[in-house]
This record gives C-alpha cells, structure tokens and sequence, in this order.
C-alpha cells in the first residue's frame, strides 16, 4: 500500500473529504457536518483523536495527543482510544478482535504498517494496514466517507499471511469512542418481541457496560442492531452519535462507559458460539458498521440514515422506483388458499387500485396449517388443479404484479425434502432436533442446499412469473451441528456466520437471474431488517401487528433506520377483538401511509362503503407516495412520548418544495382542542399552498410562508372525537 492518492491537509478550512497530514500519520475525516480524527503513535497504534460536530480547520487538533497514555497505578486506567483494539497485552476495554495461533499464543499485536485512499461504491475510503509484530497476520481497516449523509461505514477484512492456520475467536467490525464528557448522556436502543418489535428504549449512559445482541441466528426481533447515544436532544435539536450493524445472523453491540464519562461502542458479528478458520492465505471481511454524528437531534439520524439505505443500500432498479402498493392474502384466507378464493380476492383489491397482489403462506402441499409441507415448493394440485397460473394471469389481466410466500431456509419433518434429505437441517448425532413452529432450520450453509433452492427458487420464479416474492424466516436456528462438516476437520462455530452468507448468496443470485424482481424481507414480522438483508431485499414485513395503536410505536421505532419505501404497513381487518368500525377506515389508512402501503383485510367481507373508501385512500397515497418514500421524514409528536395518544409525522421533499403531514389524536376525553404544530425543515422564505388531503379531494387550502408554518405552526384540522387523523399536503407555491 501506498500512501499515493491522498490529498494534504492545508491550514485552511478543510472541505467534506478525506485528510492526510503532510507531516504526521494522521488523517480527518470530513462531512457536511462532522468531522472524524485519527492517527498512529510512536509505538504504531492507531488511535481515535476526534469525533463529532465539523471542525472549523485543519490546526484545530493540532494539540490533539498522539499518545497511548497508561497509568502507572492501573493498567486498565488507559485513555487510549484505539481504533480496532486487538485481545493482547495490557488491554482492558473494549476489543475488536481476538485469534489464536497454531503455537497457541491467542493474542494479537497490530501495529500501522501502511495507508490508501481509494474509492468504494462511490464513496471516499481509507485503508489503514495493520501487521502484527510477530505473526504473518494483517488487519485492513476499511473507512468510506458519506460526506452528504454525516456517515462513516467502517468494515475490517482480516488476513492470514502465514502456512499455519489462526482460528478468529472474535472479529468484529469497529470500535467508536464519544469524546470524555461531563454532561450526562443517554442511550436510545430498540427493543421488542414478536408481534411488538423496534420499541424505542432510553436509559441515562451511567458507568458500566450494555449489551445488545441477538443469538438467534437472525438479526432477531429482541432487539435492533443500532443505537443512538445523545446529550439532552430533542427530536430536532441536540448532539447524537449513532449507528447499526448490516448483518442478518448473530450480532453484538456493547457499549462501556468508565466512570469519567468516556464510551465507547464495539460491534459486529457476535462472538458468542462463533470462531472463523483463516488457512494459508485466506481472509475474513466483516460486516459494514455505520455510524453517524448529527448536530440536529433525534430525526436527524433517520435523515441520514434514510438518505443513505436509499442511495447506497438498497437494489436498483427499484430503489429509483415507487413501490407499488400492495394486497396480501395472509390474514383475509390463512391457510385457506383456493384460485376462486384469491381470484375473489384479486378482483376486489384490483378495484381498490393495488398494484402488486401477493398469496402469502398456504399454496402448496399438505400446507393446510403450519405442521406439514415447508420445504416442497411446488403447488398443491389439490388446491390450483389447473397450477397457479389461471390466478397469475388473472392477477396481471387486472393489472396488477404477482407476488408469492416462500419460507426457503425451513423444512417441516412432514414434507418430501426432509424425507429425502434428513441431514440436511442443523443437528447434532446425539440430540434431538427441536422443533419450532413444527419446523426445523435447513444448513443453509451447505453448497447442495445453496443449490436446491436457487433451482428451485428460480423455476418457480420463471414457471410462475413472478415478481415479487415475500422471504420469511419463522424460527431461530438450534442444534448447531453439521457432523459431515466437524468430520471434514472444520470447526462447526462457522455455521452461525455461513448461514447468513448462503442465504445472502441465494437471494443475490436470484436477483442476478431477475433483475426485476422484488423481495420482501420478514421473519415473523420485522425479525431480519437490518440494513445487511436490505442490500439484498426492497422492503420488510415491519411486523405482524397491524392494530393501528401499536403500529404507531412499532413504525416510530422501525423508522430510525427504515425509510418509507422499505417500511410495509397494510390495513388489515385488526383489531378483530372489537367492532372493526370502532377505529375508523380512515385511521388505520393513515396509519399504514407511512410506510409502503398495503392491504390486508378480507376484502371480500368489506362493505360496499369500505371499499369505495378504500380506493379513495389508496389514490391519496398514490398522490403523496414519493414524499412519503422518499422524502425526509421527522417524527413531530412522538407517540413514545405522548403514550400512543398523540403523534405527527411529516416529510419533506429534497429540495424542501412540498411536503407532507400525518397526524394522529388517539384519545380525547377532554375535549381537547388539537395544539398548533410546528413544522420543520421548509424553506423561510418560500410560501406554501396547504391542502387538506381528504378522501373526496381537497379541502381548506390556505398559503403561509415557511418561517410562519416552523414558528407560528399550523392548526391542525382534526375532530374533537378520539380516533381523528388528518394529512396536510403543502406545495411550494410559485
Ligand atoms: C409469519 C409472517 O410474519 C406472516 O406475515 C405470514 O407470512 C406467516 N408467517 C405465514 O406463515
């Protein structure tokens, strides 16, 4: 590696890039509105010096310390902010990677050997080579700069040089350090279960450690890989660190603070039950870890992060495309999947304006409840005796997409695949194999089941022209085994890391095959949404709670990362518990409007006024969908903090000329009148044309100026009786 390619540092204001110094090992990283130091000591370690709000210059660090301190009293007592801190020597804190060598020394020593400055996916990125002192071992950290988004995207590729084999007993991808501070800060997490996923969660950052983590072989719905770590913001004002693993297997996030006021945050793949092989010459790259600094409070971490799943993460062509909305046959049949049904179905939701009708969990045999058939991918003749292809083309004579539930990483003991292949899902000889949800987890793994399901996969896709298919994933992974594998002399603690790769493998292989293609992540509801499966999916399965008072809390949650085009959100017949006219049609549709809108009810039980209704909304979304999708999107009222009672959520435009407004008043038994609401990011000086969206068309237009719509706010249009919603549309007038 060569230090060629770096531009050098000026004693001027330094613009959004990457910064070698002229004279010292050290280099800035600058965004829009962060900026990020590090350097190397006399020793060669490699050390964090800055972090956060943009620096005016290139001096302003000029007495940063390039020094590994140690106190004399306590070892543990260092104020070393190493960048990958390496299991060895007199290490205390956090550690990013851990390996044993054959002579069974099981630490490491890296020391900076040398820089590149190159360009990855379109961004800005720096290399930095560590050797170790010893052992033919090197880490190559990977920095790539999202200057418009405030992000840096740090991933490590770790390389044996050496003949003997290093086993990798941890690798994760980075380690990120908050500056040493003494106002108290907080930590905002996101926790949940099934059915009640991406809860926000907040707790003062006290002395100690916090760990978040999934085990479960997926990302998992316990808990979202990401954070946010504030001091005192709001949701539009206020400093905030954060970020979010791209890994859908075993994660790990631990984030320790001393008891000065110090933190740091370590991530990546979990090293619970995980060990990694590297023989002659082979490397293991980790995930990416993206982080962000925002100056501008809580919603500005889904600005960015939003900005960027858009612009970096997420598949093209569809990325650049609205997504359709969407029919989903789930909740209106189960398992109950006949062609007159769903062509019932099919006809009603072609009425309503869906563009992409999708037969969920049910199509093929023995599929009569959730016992038998996972693994047989081929349709039940006694339930399509024609095949599928008299509802395919029934569904695109309406004009609408076809889309189909597969489950591929599973298999029930009752199906043909597991008959014929019993040594194809995870196992030990000597355990028995449990069951969850009456299935077992397919050692994904394995090259011959790689290879079945994309044949598979890929005839069903031709065979039924296919455009969409909805991926799911319905139990954790247990019996880690895979006996053919341990008997071959490997070390079967790789199987929570291969698993991941064969299904990423298989899903970008399909994707290679069918450019136009379309796949929606879900595992139970928003278990797997983590921005490593969105490089591969278009949208997610937020949850299967679709009652609107908890879809509030969930989309807030899942909102930090998943932008509106990825988040799916249906109408469904829920809440089933009670008169379903309680919360009004117009409700439940707003709710769903803020994500990728889909239905999900019984359309064949709506009444003639529902479903006239249901068109009117879904021509409304039709109308706002690329704001919603793909427009900046702030949490005005949070519901978390209004206990579900109040929320408003607007977005806005790139270029700040229109925008739209979601609100919601759950509750009111006082008769409350609606306070006004301030809105943000709009341009001062412009004037706005301010509709009322309704389901007939649209109602009290008014015009007022950004600064007055930010500052005065605007009234909200809502009833004083509990379930009342409204949409604003504002466009910039000429
Ligand atoms: C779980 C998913 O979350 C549901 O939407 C549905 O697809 C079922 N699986 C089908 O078995």
């Amino acid at each position: 590696m060569s230090a060629s390619n770096t531009q050098s540092q000026t004693n001027d204001a330094v613009m959004p890039g990457i910064h070698q110094h002229p004279t010292q090992l050290s280099w800035l990283l600058v965004t829009e509105a962060s900026s990020y130091a590090l350097g190397v000591t006399d020793e060669g370690y490699l050390l964090q010096l800055y972090w956060g709000a943009r620096l005016s210059s290139s001096t302003d660090l000029a007495n940063a310390q390039l020094q590994f301190e140690r106190s004399a009293q306590d070892s543990s007592l260092t104020a070393a902010a190493e960048v990958y801190p390496a299991q060895g020597g007199l290490r205390y804190g956090a550690i990013a990677a851990q390996a044993s060598f054959a002579d069974g020394t099981r630490d490491l020593d890296l020391r900076y050997a040398s820089v590149e400055i190159t360009e990855q996916e379109g961004l800005p990125t720096l290399h930095l080579s560590l050797r170790d002192a010893a052992y033919p071992f090197e880490v190559i950290l990977s920095y790539r700069l999202d200057s418009a988004n405030d992000l840096i995207i740090r991933s490590a590729q770790l390389i044996n040089h050496g003949e003997e084999p290093v086993v990798l007993g941890r690798a994760f991808s980075a380690v990120w350090h908050l500056p040493q501070q003494f106002e108290p800060r907080r930590l905002t997490t996101l926790a949940g279960q099934w059915a009640n996923e991406t809860r926000i969660q907040q707790q003062p950052v006290v002395a100690g450690n916090i760990q978040l983590e999934s085990r479960s072989g997926i990302s998992g719905a316990k808990a979202y890989p990401w954070f946010a770590i504030d001091t005192r913001a709001t949701e539009h004002t206020g400093e905030v660190y954060f970020g979010t693993l791209a890994w859908s297997g075993n994660w790990s996030l631990q984030i320790r603070t001393n008891i000065t006021g110090g933190t740091s945050i370590e991530g990546g793949i979990h090293d619970h039950d995980f060990a990694w092989v590297l023989t002659a010459n082979q490397s293991f790259i980790t995930p990416d870890f993206v982080a962000g600094f925002a100056a501008d409070g809580m919603n500005g971490i889904r600005h960015r992060l939003h900005r960027y799943v858009r612009s970096h993460v997420l598949p093209q062509p569809q990325a650049s495309q609205p997504r359709p909305v969407l029919y989903n046959s789930w909740e209106a049949t189960f398992f109950d999947v006949t062609e007159a049904g769903q062509i019932a179905l099919a006809e009603r939701a072609a009425r309503l304006g869906v563009e992409l009708f999708v037969v969920d969990d049910g199509w093929f045999p023995a599929r009569n409840d959730d016992h038998a058939g996972l693994g047989d991918w081929r349709v039940d003749p006694q339930k399509f005796p024609q095949g599928l292809r008299p509802l395919v083309e029934r569904i695109h004579k309406l004009g609408m997409q076809f889309g189909l539930w597969v489950e591929p990483e599973m298999t029930n003991p009752d199906s043909d695949l597991y008959r014929a292949h019993p040594d194809w899902v995870y196992h030990y000889p000597t355990r028995p194999r449990n069951e969850a949800r009456n299935q077992l987890v397919l050692n994904v793994g394995r090259s011959d089941v790689q290879d079945y399901l994309i044949t598979i996969l890929d005839q069903l896709i031709n065979e039924q022209d296919i455009s969409f298919i909805k991926w799911d994933m319905n139990r954790p992974i247990s019996e880690p085994g895979w006996p053919e594998y341990i008997n071959a002399g490997h070390d079967g603690r790789e199987i929570w890391v291969r698993h991941v790769q064969g299904v990423y493998k298989i899903m970008d292989t399909l994707r290679a095959r069918h450019p136009n293609l379309s796949i929606e992540s879900c595992a139970s509801g928003g278990g797997r949404a983590d921005p490593g499966i969105l490089r591969r999916t278009d949208q997610v399965w937020t949850s299967d709670n679709t009652h609107p008072d908890a879809r509030l809390f969930i989309q807030e949650g899942a909102s930090y990362i998943l932008p509106g085009r990825v988040m799916g959100a249906w109408i469904t017949d829920t809440p089933s518990d009670r008169v379903r006219n309680e919360i009004p049609l117009a409700y439940r549709f707003h709710v769903s409007m803020l994500g990728m809108l889909g239905i999900g009810g019984h359309l064949i039980h709506w009444s003639e006024e529902e479903l006239v209704e249901g068109a009117q909304w879904i021509a409304v979304y039709k109308r706002i969908r690329h704001l919603i999708q793909d427009g900046d999107q702030s949490w005005l009222v949070s519901p978390t903090e209004t206990a579900g009672n109040w929320a408003a959520v607007e977005c806005v435009a790139p270029d700040a000329s229109e925008a739209v407004v979601l609100a919601f008043h759950r509750s009111n038994p006082f008769w409350e009148n609606a306070p006004r609401l301030r809105l943000q990011n709009l341009k001062p000086a412009a004037r706005y044309r301010i509709v009322e969206a309704g389901k007939t068309g649209e109602t009290a237009a008014f015009e007022l100026s950004g600064t007055a719509l930010m500052n005065y706010g605007v009234q909200l249009p809502l009833p004083k009786t509990s379930y009342s919603s409204c949409i604003l549309h504002l466009q910039e007038q000429a």
